[in-house]
């Protein structure tokens, strides 16, 4: 018998206030119109004062519950991908456990910039597949608003705020068919955010903040997320055509665009969010998956795939056979 993870709720969660291209460029020197050209992004939400990870992460993970129709108790692990999370520790996971009100679960984070909810996903799987648990919480939460400084305009035009959701358990009936996931710690520079009250070299004094080559970024995304694509078809061995639905993380439409063109895949089949919610890091191909699911886009029985690529670099790709 192939014990598979099958998808069987999701959720995701954007917080109220919208700031648009026109606004920032109120207090950066920019213009809707590079970034739009540029990015594909038109505007982004921003989470509240009151709001965090760990609460955004509650909403989808009810919606997912909810979908789902199971008790939060019948969750045996839960793993939240965040690089933004509320405290050091306790993890994200553990307060996200607690905010759900169950305790006969394991909750950890992830943290794998904006591919971490590849790579939660990726265990997740492994979890179901060995037979240790039955059914998982795979979340991706992140407030970027808060570690992007609003005076460069390279970097801020780009994040957003928000939360996704997804349930797995384990089932005869198919589900995630396969999950890669990479890292090459070499990058560091191109794309990093230190943590000032952990500073490795005092002298530097480094604020909280994403830093950035883009451009440098740019070419080895592209590149990067092609190899993926060729490596998860070959382990199914698949075909281009196989894939129904494509849903990226959302950092820039080039990019995007690129990597339907490696799949021959026309952009009416490529889920796309980034216009509205700019670059979510970790929640991004979360958020993006539900949404398609919940419009209809996606349904049972089509085969998706799953991609991300972000600091470290990190990056991977799950195929789900929905
Ligand atoms: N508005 C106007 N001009 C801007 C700008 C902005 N928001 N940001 C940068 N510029 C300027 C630069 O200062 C530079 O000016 P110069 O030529 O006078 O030095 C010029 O635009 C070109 O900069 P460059 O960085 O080469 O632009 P780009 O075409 O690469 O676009 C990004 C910049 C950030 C949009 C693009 O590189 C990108 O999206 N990279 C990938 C980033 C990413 O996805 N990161 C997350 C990975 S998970």
């Amino acid at each position: 018998m192939i014990r598979y993870s099958r998808v069987i709720g999701t959720g995701g969660y954007l917080p109220a206030e919208v700031r648009t291209n026109d606004q920032i460029s109120q207090t950066v020197d920019t213009s809707d119109s590079w970034i739009y050209e540029r990015t594909g992004i038109k505007s982004r939400r921003i989470a509240g004062p009151d709001e965090s990870a760990a609460s955004m992460a509650e909403i989808a993970a009810r919606q997912a519950i909810d979908a789902a129709q199971i008790n939060p108790e019948e969750i045996d692990l839960i793993i939240v991908a965040t690089g933004t999370p509320d405290r050091i520790y306790p993890s994200t996971g553990c307060l996200l456990q607690q905010r759900l009100g169950i305790k006969n679960t394991v909750a950890f984070d992830v943290q794998a910039a904006c591919s971490g909810s590849i790579f939660a996903l990726s265990i997740a799987d492994q979890y179901i597949k060995s037979g240790a648990v039955r059914t998982v919480l795979v979340v991706g939460s992140e407030i970027c608003s808060r570690i992007v400084d609003w005076t460069d305009r390279s970097t801020c035009i780009l994040f957003g705020d928000g939360a996704g959701a997804i349930l797995l358990r384990a089932s005869e009936e198919t589900g995630v068919l396969s999950t890669h996931i990479h890292s090459d710690g070499e990058y560091e520079d191109l794309l990093y955010c230190p943590n000032p009250q952990v500073a490795i070299d005092a002298n530097k004094h480094e604020a909280g903040y994403i830093s950035m080559r883009g451009n440098e970024v740019f070419k080895v995304a592209v590149n990067t997320l092609g190899r993926i694509v060729d490596e998860t078809l070959e382990a199914n061995n698949m075909d281009k055509a196989d894939i129904d639905w494509l849903v990226p993380h959302q950092a820039n439409i080039r990019i995007i665009i690129a990597t339907a063109k490696k799949l021959k895949m026309s952009m009416d089949q490529v889920v796309v969010t980034l216009e509205n919610q700019g670059n979510t890091s970790s929640a991004s191909v979360l958020i993006a998956f539900n949404e398609a699911v919940r419009d209809g886009r996606i349904q049972r029985g089509q085969v998706v795939l799953l991609e991300a690529f972000g600091a470290g670099f990190t990056w991977g790709s799950a195929l789900i056979k929905y």
